[in-house]
């Protein structure tokens, strides 16, 4: 079993919004403990047995990989980033980390990561920088097995709140919206991953969505799981989204104080919590045999 981490010949050439910085690391480790809680305690809905081969896509600080290591210790598990990925000292023998860009998935330099070969291909919150989810997801179908699953876990854009939408007419969600569609990101993935997954020749293909929420207020309805990741992403994602949205749109013609003036909007628009909430959308399916 390896335990390397393998690094690219050519240098990758999609960037992410948010720096793999320490707080950022720290932010998307609470953020991975937070899912499995509000999951009550699962990690994928993909039903894998005995896998010997596990890849997980734009895998951030590996808090996935690590469980699916620990989870399947006969499995080799691989995980790709863009980013470095720094092993932590308790790190299963079984995880490899390869730097690579996931729209090149095929042509990374690890030589395990070829058709036909995994079992399972695991992806989680790729929203902020995939680019080509058609030709990933058919690349993933090509990656695995016969029977083998792929999983796709991604938030939906638009907020809501009991009464349905509520962000279409937030000016900073238009102006992100822009800046995505300019930058060939997809804001609308989590929903149209199954059908893209069924165009790719998946079957017995399901979605499963849990509520992304904004406050506590989900736990206030007696929904306990959802307190802490709803009180975290109250925390987070308003400056989180502050950032990205400062990316998105540069080189749109918006003058310092406009993209100013859009921040602003981000933390108005966020105040209200009751109800307001995004959705989380699991989806997977199997490579027929
Ligand atoms: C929001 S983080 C999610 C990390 C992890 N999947 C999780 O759920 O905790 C997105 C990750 O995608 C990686 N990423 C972005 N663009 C990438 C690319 N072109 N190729 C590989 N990884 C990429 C980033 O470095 C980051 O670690």
């Amino acid at each position: 079993m390896s335990s390397t981490i393998t690094q690219p010949k050519k240098a990758p050439k999609n960037s992410y919004q948010i720096p793999p910085n320490a707080s950022e690391h720290q932010r998307l480790n609470r953020q991975h403990e937070l899912i499995q809680e509000i999951m009550l305690g699962k990690v994928f809905h993909s039903p894998i047995t005995h896998p010997t081969q596990i890849l997980d896509v734009g895998c951030g600080t590996g808090a996935v990989t690590y469980y699916l290591g620990s989870t399947f210790p006969r499995a080799e598990v691989y995980g790709i980033d863009l980013a470095t990925i720094l092993p932590k000292p308790n790190k299963p023998e079984n995880v490899t980390f390869v730097q690579a860009d996931y729209h090149d998935l095929l042509g990374s330099e690890e030589p395990h990561i070829a058709p036909g070969t995994m079992d399972f291909v695991f992806s989680r919150l790729l929203i902020s920088g995939m680019t080509t989810w058609p030709s990933y997801i058919r690349t993933c179908h090509a990656l695995l097995k016969p029977n083998g699953w792929l999983e796709i876990q991604e938030t939906e854009f638009p907020y809501y709140d009991d009464s349905g939408i509520v962000s279409e007419e937030w000016k900073w969600c238009q102006a992100y919206q822009a800046g995505a569609k300019a930058k060939g990101l997809d804001l609308s993935c989590a929903v149209k991953a199954a059908d893209w997954m069924r165009e790719a020749g998946f079957v017995d293909v399901r979605t499963k969505w849990y509520y992304w929420p904004h406050g506590e207020w989900m736990a206030d309805r007696g929904h306990e799981e959802y307190r802490n990741l709803g009180n975290f992403l109250k925390r987070e994602q308003p400056r989180l989204y502050q950032a990205i949205l400062s990316n998105l749109v540069s080189g749109m013609g918006y003058s310092d104080e406009e993209v100013r003036a859009l921040q602003r909007d981000v933390m108005e628009t966020l105040e209200v919590e009751e109800g307001r909430h995004k959705n989380y959308w699991v989806t997977f399916g199997r490579k027929p045999s």
